[in-house]
C-alpha cells in the first residue's frame, strides 16, 4: 500500500484519500438511480475529497466528470463561466465552448462598467427578451443537447453551491439573482436527465434559505443526503495508516486515546492532531506525547485553524441569529458536561434583560437545531455539548479565556 501523507487543509486525493467505501457507495447508487443530489455535511468531514474521488470512479467507469469549486463566483455569469471551464477541461465538445467562451467575453465586456447584479444575466433557457443574454443561455443549453445526444454520462459535481447562494443573495438584487439561477438550474436537470447527473455540495443547509424566499420548489428534485464523521473503527484504521506512512506507527492504546479526546473523529481533525505530534518532535507515540501534541494544537498560534467555525456563523446567520448561537457556543464551551436549553436560555437573559424571554427561546430552540445539524453540537438526554473536545477547546480559548 502507498503511503497516506499527513495533509491538514486542502482536499487529499489518490494516496492521500483514506477510502469511505460505504459513503461512495451510497452516492453513487442514487445516482445510478437517476437522482441528481444535494450533499450537504459540516465543515471538514470531507465533502470535497469524497466527491473529488466519486469523479474519479466515474472517469474509471468511462464517463465523464466535472468537479467546479463556485465559491468565489461573484455572480451567476461567473458561475456559467466555471461550468463551461470545467465542461471544456472534461474535453466536452471542445468546439462549441470556445464559441461560447467567445460569448462570454462579449457579455462581461457589455456588462462591465454596469452593475453586474443589477443588470443580472438572463439565463432563462429559450428566453428571448434580450438577444445577446438569450445567446448564451441558449449557447450553453446547446452544449446540454450534445452531451445527451453523445449517450456518454456526465456527473456534474458543484463545490460550495450554498456558499454561492449565500454571498449572491446578499448582493443588490441578490434575490432575483438567486432565484434566476436556481430556476435556470432546475430547468437544465429536468430537460437534460438521461446522460446528466448533478451534485451540489457545501457545508451550509439550504433549507431556511430556500423558504425564506419561496424558493424550495428551485431544489425540491434534489435528493439530499449528508456525510457523517469516522465510525470509531475507520478512525482507528485512519490513525494506523497515517502513523504506518509517516514513520510514526500508533499503538493501539494511543489511537484509542486520541480518538476518545477528539470526540468527534472528523478526518481533518485526526489529521491535526496526528499532525502535532509529529511536528512535537515525538519519536515514539505514548500517552504523553498525545498529551502534548493536543496542548501544541492548542496553543495560540495554532489556534486559527479552527477559526472557519467561528466566522461561518457569521457568514450563515443574519446578526442577530449569529449573537445569539455566539453567546450559546460561548456558554456552552464552559462545560463538558453539558447543560440543558433552560440553562442556556438563564444565561442569554442575563444579558438581554429587557428581551422577551418566549421570543429568546423560541430563536435559541431553532439555533440549537441548526447548531446540531452542522456538527457544532450534540444532545444526549436533554443536555447540550460540543460535539467535539477540539472545537470546545478552542471556543473557550478564544472566546472566554
Ligand atoms: N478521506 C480522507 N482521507 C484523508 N484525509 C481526509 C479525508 N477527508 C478529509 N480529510 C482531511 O480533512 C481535510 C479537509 O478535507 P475536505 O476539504 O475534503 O473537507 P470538506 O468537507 O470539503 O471541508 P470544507 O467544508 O472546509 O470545504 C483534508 O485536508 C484532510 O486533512
Ligand atoms: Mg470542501
Amino acid at each position: 500500500m502507498k503511503p497516506m501523507r499527513n495533509i491538514t487543509g486542502s482536499p487529499v486525493e489518490n494516496d492521500d484519500f483514506f477510502d469511505r467505501p460505504r459513503d461512495l457507495a451510497r452516492l453513487q447508487r442514487e445516482l445510478a438511480n437517476g437522482a441528481n443530489l444535494l450533499l450537504t455535511a459540516p465543515r471538514r468531514v470531507g465533502k470535497t475529497s469524497l466527491v473529488l474521488r466519486l469523479c474519479e470512479l466515474e472517469r474509471q467507469a468511462g464517463h465523464s466528470a466535472v468537479f467546479m469549486n463556485v465559491e468565489g463566483c461573484h455572480d451567476e455569469l461567473a458561475f456559467a463561466e466555471k461550468l463551461v471551464d470545467g465542461l471544456n477541461e472534461a474535453g466536452l465538445h471542445p468546439e462549441a465552448l470556445s464559441r461560447i467562451s467567445l460569448a462570454f467575453q462579449k457579455a462581461r465586456q457589455a456588462l462591465s462598467g454596469m452593475k453586474v447584479n443589477a443588470a443580472g444575466m438572463d439565463m432563462e433557457m429559450g428566453s428571448v427578451d434580450d438577444p445577446d443574454h438569450s445567446t448564451l443561455g441558449r449557447a450553453l443549453e446547446s452544449i446540454f443537447r450534445r452531451i445527451e445526444a453523445g449517450g456518454k454520462p456526465v456527473l456534474l459535481a458543484i463545490d460550495e453551491m450554498p456558499e454561492l447562494l449565500l454571498a449572491l443573495g446578499k448582493l443588490e438584487h441578490g434575490t432575483e439573482s438567486v432565484s434566476r439561477l436556481l430556476h435556470w438550474l432546475r430547468a437544465l436537470r429536468q430537460t437534460y436527465r438521461q446522460q446528466v447527473r448533478w451534485i451540489f455540495l457545501g457545508s451550509i443547509g439550504l433549507d431556511s434559505f430556500v423558504d425564506d424566499r419561496n424558493l424550495r420548489k428551485t431544489i425540491n428534485d434534489l435528493t439530499g443526503l449528508s456525510l457523517e464523521a469516522l465510525t470509531t473503527e475507520e478512525a482507528d484504521v485512519f490513525l494506523t495508516r497515517l502513523g504506518e506512512s509517516n514513520h510514526l506507527p500508533l499503538a493501539a492504546d494511543q489511537r484509542a486515546l486520541i480518538i476518545r479526546r477528539v470526540g468527534w473523529p472528523l478526518p481533518h481533525h485526526l489529521q491535526v492532531v496526528f499532525h502535532a505530534l509529529v511536528d512535537a518532535g515525538a519519536k515514539q507515540a505514548d500517552a504523553a506525547a498525545v498529551d502534548e501534541a493536543f496542548a501544541q494544537l492548542l496553543r495560540p498560534e495554532n489556534l486559527s485553524q479552527f477559526d472557519t467555525w467561528r466566522q461561518r456563523l457569521g457568514e450563515q446567520f443574519g446578526s442577530s441569529d449569529a449573537t445569539v448561537a455566539k453567546d450559546a457556543l460561548r456558554h456552552l464551551c464552559q462545560y463538558a458536561n453539558g447543560r440543558t436549553r433552560s440553562q442556556v436560555l438563564n444565561a442569554l437573559m442575563t444579558s438581554r434583560q429587557t428581551a422577551d424571554p418566549a421570543v429568546v427561546e423560541e430563536q435559541l430552540a431553532r439555533l440549537l437545531l441548526m447548531l446540531l445539524r452542522d456538527g457544532y453540537l450534540l444532545e444526549s438526554k436533554r443536555r447540550y455539548t460540543f460535539r467535539s473536545f477540539l472545537l470546545r477547546e478552542y471556543w473557550h480559548r478564544r472566546e472566554v479565556l
